[in-house]
């Protein structure tokens, strides 16, 4: 390893009896000039649980005799970073990388030591817990970022607001550069004689607003095996899965682009199987043989929830059926459902699973709704009606004429 040793000076502030204080570090490389310099005010607000399993929020401020000795700044690497340690074994760190130009702050977590009786006097976990977050974007090296408005940073069960922040990392030949300010302390461009309230940042939280979307994407897939390509499948595939938000259950779609999903399966003489996976679905459709036709019998989706992948399955399916030795062709849309909470639809929809040559489609047996003899359905189910309404009409009659003949023989 290089002279990747670090000298570490702090400069306490606030000596006398003010309470209020910001903290200010330098830390010093191996040729004892500042690498990192720090001045800010923090205030942390800390959700804890507590004995009776109650949530309590703790609100604190770094101190002002905070120590830095843990920091380092290595030359060798673009990176570096700036340890913290206060109080009773609380500490707060932020990482640093940098390339030719700009430079920004990466990792910046927070341990907070719930043994501390101070702060959490009736913690239910007892111990050192982290949270980490991302502060500090890119600024350009030489440069010192300077926001004297505050600034809140929230993850897990962590707030922490700064203010009146000076910060540099990449100090070149120890001189602190030029000040960048942050977007809130830069004079508002129309002035205005009421007061503002202070602009601080609020996180925007993610909204599961579902978003439109159009068809999907129609994908080209295959399966080979030692003989070549044994399996064809062209088709558009979109999923329509009901999730609860907020206590309500909404219909979400996601259409599965092509580009990302890799195809692999398997071909026997009676079953083939066709998986599609992309880094968050898996879908397997298996194919079974009847009387000479193939038929889709299975299908299989496992889904990321979240990070829990949830598998949903419909192993009684009669779909998509051809004669073995062609093709099903299906342009309009169709929909299988997997489960309750699960459609697939489909979209243009051409597969082979058995007796591919050459890599080739056979010839196509197209789906009835495709056809243009479809729209004879409503037609047929009306004449056979009216047929029936005129039977049943000549029988009255008949049986009518019949009565008032034996009627009159009397
Ligand atoms: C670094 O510089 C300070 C004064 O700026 C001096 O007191 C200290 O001894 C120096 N340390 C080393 C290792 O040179
Ligand atoms: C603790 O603070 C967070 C945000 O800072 C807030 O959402 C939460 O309601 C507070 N909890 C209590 C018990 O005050
Ligand atoms: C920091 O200051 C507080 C009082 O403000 C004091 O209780 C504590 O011991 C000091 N810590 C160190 C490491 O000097
Ligand atoms: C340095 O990083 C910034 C973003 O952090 C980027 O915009 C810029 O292109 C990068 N410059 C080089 C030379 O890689
Ligand atoms: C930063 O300053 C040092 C010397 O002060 C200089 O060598 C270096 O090129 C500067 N870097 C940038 C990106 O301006
Ligand atoms: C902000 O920090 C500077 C030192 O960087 C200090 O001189 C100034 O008094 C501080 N201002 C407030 C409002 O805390
Ligand atoms: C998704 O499924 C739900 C429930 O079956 C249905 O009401 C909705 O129209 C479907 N959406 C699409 C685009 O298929
Ligand atoms: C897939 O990639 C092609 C070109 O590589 C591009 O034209 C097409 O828009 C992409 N499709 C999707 C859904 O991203
Ligand atoms: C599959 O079919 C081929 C030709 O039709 C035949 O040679 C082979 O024995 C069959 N394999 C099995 C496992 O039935
Ligand atoms: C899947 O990959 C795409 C692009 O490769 C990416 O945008 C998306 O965030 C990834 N999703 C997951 C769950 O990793
Ligand atoms: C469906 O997926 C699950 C989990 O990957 C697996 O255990 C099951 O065997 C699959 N079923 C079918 C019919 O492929
Ligand atoms: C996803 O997970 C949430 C909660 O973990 C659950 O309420 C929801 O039903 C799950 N959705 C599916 C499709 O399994």
């Amino acid at each position: 390893m290089e002279r990747g040793v670090s000298v570490t000076l702090l400069c306490l502030l606030g000596l006398g009896l003010m309470q209020s204080k910001a903290f200010e570090v330098e830390i010093k490389d191996a040729s004892n000039k500042t690498c990192i310099y720090a001045s800010m005010r923090v205030n942390f607000t800390i959700q804890y649980e507590t004995n009776s399993s109650m949530s309590k929020n703790t609100t604190f401020e770094m101190p002002g005799n905070a120590t830095a000795s843990r920091s380092h700044c290595n030359e060798s690497e673009d990176a570096s970073l700036l340890f913290i340690q206060f109080g009773n074994g609380h500490t707060w760190s932020l990482s640093f990388t940098k390339n030719n130009t700009m430079y920004h702050g990466s990792a910046l977590t927070v341990t907070y030591n719930t043994n501390d009786t101070a702060l959490f006097p009736d913690a239910l976990r007892k111990g050192l817990i982290t949270s980490t977050t991302n502060f500090l974007s890119s600024i350009p090296l030489n440069t010192s970022y300077r926001c004297v408005h505050s600034e809140a940073v929230a993850a897990d069960n962590v707030s922490q607001i700064f203010w009146n922040v000076t910060l540099q990392a990449f100090v070149q030949n120890g001189v602190i550069g030029r000040e960048v300010v942050c977007d809130a302390d830069k004079p508002a461009p129309i002035p205005s004689t009421t007061p503002t309230s202070p602009p601080a940042t609020t996180p925007t939280p993610p909204t599961p607003t579902p978003t439109p979307v159009g068809k999907p994407a129609i994908g080209n897939y295959s399966v080979a095996n030692k003989t070549g390509t044994c399996f064809l499948a062209t088709m558009g595939l979109q999923l329509n899965v009901s999730r609860k938000i907020d206590g309500k259950n909404i219909w979400l779609l996601f259409n599965i682009d092509p580009n990302i999903t890799r195809s692999s399966g398997s071909c026997s003489n009676d079953t083939a199987t066709l998986s599609l996976s992309d880094n968050s679905t898996t879908m397997e459709f298996a194919f079974a043989i009847k009387k000479n036709n193939f038929y889709l019998q299975d299908v299989n989706v496992t889904m990321l929830n979240g990070s829990e992948p949830v598998s949903k399955s419909n192993n009684n399916l009669s779909f998509w059926e051809a004669s073995v030795g062609s093709s099903y062709l299906c342009h309009k849309e169709q929909t299988i459902a997997v489960s309750e909470g699960l459609y697939i639809n489909t979209f243009d929809v051409r597969i082979q699973p058995f007796g591919v040559r050459d890599g080739k489609y056979s010839t196509a047996e197209e789906c009835f709704a495709d056809s243009d003899l479809s729209f004879l359905i409503p037609i047929a189910v009306g004449a056979i009606l009216l047929f029936l309404i005129i039977l049943v009409l000549l029988s009255y009659l008949i049986g009518r004429r019949k009565s008032r003949t034996g009627y009159q023989s009397v």
